[in-house]
């Protein structure tokens, strides 16, 4: 494996009561003003904005709110918290959403302790100087974002979605409660579960050599997702499948299960691309590309898919190629991806082949992507076209 350093200060708040319990002191260490960060309304319709705004009343703790945060989180929406923060001295952010909701309050905390325009950030022409206090309490289990220091941000004058972060944007303390994703809707719970088999694929996909204990923990994550996932998309207040599923997604970006691998990542940066113009949601978007980039890049390392295939899909390899082995593992995820109801195409959402040479030029901005396999534009263009 490479040489590392593992870093990830986030106090984590699992299960049910936690809130109720540690909220208001977890939010008081860091001062008493907080700006309430959170999105379209889903927190208001199913009661957790009253029980959380009730805890700061009763702790003493004002609170401003930022509200309409859109999933693919706007710059424009980032620029408006930054205001708010500098102009009213707030203390700490709290974030109460998924993954557009917790990014957009890091990009905010950023923002707010950064002398230039934000953006620089992401555009990698600047680095963070420092953050706000950032606490999250998650409402859908996808992103990770709720312990680890990314974040991704879309500038829709430009059309551009990028990630960005620092060491300063760990959330302090997240409460992941899985009653609060009893309401995520079906096609949210399916994308979630997309993003975080994701997440594990990119991690599993690359050269690095003596990786064996990475490679069972990824896997120990994706056979628990692929268990998991039909009963969360089924039975909604399935308070143990929704358990699981938080956790799995928790695991899959926080750094934990890849010490020492630095994995793909050309489908996110690929993805990226995709909802940057198109608005669609991230997760649905990686379930389309997925299957395609796994045909692509397949025989840099048959074996790895092969491993995939045998262990976690439970591919019989006899009397069959390691290739053979290789390409029915690639069919299981394709099968599992339409068995929980994800999209399979870009004509799903509709997307035609116009802007497919601009979307390959603008994923390969900062240079080639991917590690597992090197992708140039065109490879980036062949992907996108085998999706449409
Ligand atoms: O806005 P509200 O009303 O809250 O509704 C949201 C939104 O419409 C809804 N929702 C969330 N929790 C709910 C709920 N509805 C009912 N009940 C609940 N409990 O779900 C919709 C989608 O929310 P969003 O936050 O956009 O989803 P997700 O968590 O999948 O986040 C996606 C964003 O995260 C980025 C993606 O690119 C995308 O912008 N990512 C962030 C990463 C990170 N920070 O580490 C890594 C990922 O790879 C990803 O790129
Ligand atoms: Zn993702």
């Amino acid at each position: 494996m490479n040489s590392f350093r593992f870093y990830n200060p986030t106090a984590l708040y699992y299960g049910k009561g936690q809130i109720e319990k540690h909220l208001a002191s977890e939010v008081k260490r860091y001062g008493t003003k907080v700006l309430l960060v959170y999105g379209g309304g889903s927190i208001k319709r199913n009661g957790l904005y009253d029980k959380v705004t009730g805890i700061l009343k009763e702790a003493g703790v004002q609170w401003l709110e930022l509200s309409g945060v859109e999933p693919n989180p706007r710059l424009t929406t980032v620029r408006r918290g930054i205001e708010t923060c500098r102009s009213e001295g707030v203390d700490l952010i709290l974030a109460v959403g998924g993954g557009s909701v917790i990014d957009c309050s890091k990009a905010i905390a950023m923002g707010t302790k950064f002398e230039g325009d934000v953006w620089d950030i992401y555009q990698r022409k600047a680095k963070a100087t420092g953050a706000l206090p950032l606490g999250t309490i998650l409402t859908l289990a996808a992103t990770g974002s709720e312990m680890n220091s990314g974040g991704v941000i879309s500038n829709w004058d430009t059309k551009e979605k990028l990630g960005g972060g620092s060491p300063y944007t760990f959330p302090q303390f997240s409460f992941c409660d899985a009653e609060n994703t009893f309401t995520v809707p079906k096609d949210q719970t399916i994308y979630g579960s997309c993003d975080m088999l994701a997440h594990c694929f990119e991690h599993y996909f690359h050269p690095t050599e003596h990786t064996s204990l990475q490679q069972r923990l990824i896997e120990g994550v994706i056979s628990t997702i692929v268990e998991t996932a039909p009963i969360a998309v089924e039975s909604p207040t399935d308070y143990t499948a929704r358990e699981t599923m938080m956790y799995c997604s928790t695991m899959a970006l926080n750094g934990m299960i890849n010490m020492g691998v630095q994995g793909d990542w050309a489908c996110h940066a690929m993805e990226h691309e995709i909802s940057a113009i198109y608005d669609i949601p991230h997760g649905g978007g990686l379930a389309i590309l997925f299957p395609h980039w796994m045909d692509y890049v397949v025989d840099e390392n048959p074996a790895r898919f092969a491993q995939l295939a045998e262990r976690v899909f439970h591919v019989d390899p006899s009397g069959k190629s390691q290739r053979e082995v290789a390409l029915e593992g690639i069919q299981k995820v394709r099968e599992f991806l339409v068995s929980i109801g994800a999209p399979t195409r870009l004509a799903d959402y509709g997307i035609g082949a116009d802007q497919l040479g601009r979307m390959a030029e603008q994923a390969v901005r900062f240079g080639p992507i991917g590690n597992f396999k090197k992708l140039g534009s065109q490879d980036v263009l062949r992907i996108l076209e085998s999706s449409l």
